[in-house]
């Protein structure tokens, strides 16, 4: 690989690849999550990844290519750690916090990628792909600040589990005091 050009499509095969694994599995990991505010967040990224998608077959068009991916060992590497989070733990807001942050990371390298990406289109005089990969680098940001609200907000992982087990040993102490009165 010389030149810029030659490293742009090498890019972005890669996320496009990226792309066409997360469509795949994002629609698996919202099955598995319990909050639905996740779940909905999950759902929501996956019509927008079809979008991205299209965007990024536009963009092969623009270079007079076929759209087409590479392997990103990336990419597989953070599905698997999604998948080992599903098969190994029970579905709680624990869980929920995990495949958060899974989707998370997700997010974060392809904003790693669609930045770069941007940039060297810019770069190379290619105004017009560059304009798409910012519409799909904006959602990715979106989609970012969304999953860190919900992780702020909903699954307060400690709290829940603090607050669980005040109320568990509640109710064993009107139990007892309930047993008193009967003998
Ligand atoms: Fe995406």
């Amino acid at each position: 690989m010389e030149s810029l050009e030659e490293l742009f499509e090498e890019q972005l095969k890669d996320v496009y690849y990226a792309e066409k694994l997360i469509l795949r599995n994002l629609p698996k990991l919202a099955k598995k999550v319990t909050s639905k505010e996740l779940k909905s967040a999950f759902l929501e990224h996956t019509e927008q990844t079809k979008t991205q998608l299209e965007r990024l077959e536009q963009v092969f068009g623009e270079l007079g290519k076929k759209a087409k991916g590479k392997r990103c060992a990336a990419m597989e590497g953070l599905v698997a750690e999604a998948e080992e989070l599903m098969e190994e733990a029970e579905a709680s807001a624990v869980r929920d916090a995990g495949l958060l942050v899974c989707a998370q990371a997700v997010e974060h390298y392809e904003i790693a990628r669609y930045g770069a990406l941007s940039a060297w289109a810019h770069k190379l005089g290619e105004k017009k792909i560059a304009k798409l990969l910012e519409q799909t680098l904006a959602e990715e940001k979106e989609t970012d600040a969304k999953l860190t609200k919900l992780a702020e907000s909903e699954i307060n992982v400690e709290a829940d589990v603090a607050s669980e087990k005040k109320s568990q040993s509640r109710r064993g102490e009107s139990e007892r005091s309930g047993a008193r009165v009967r003998s």
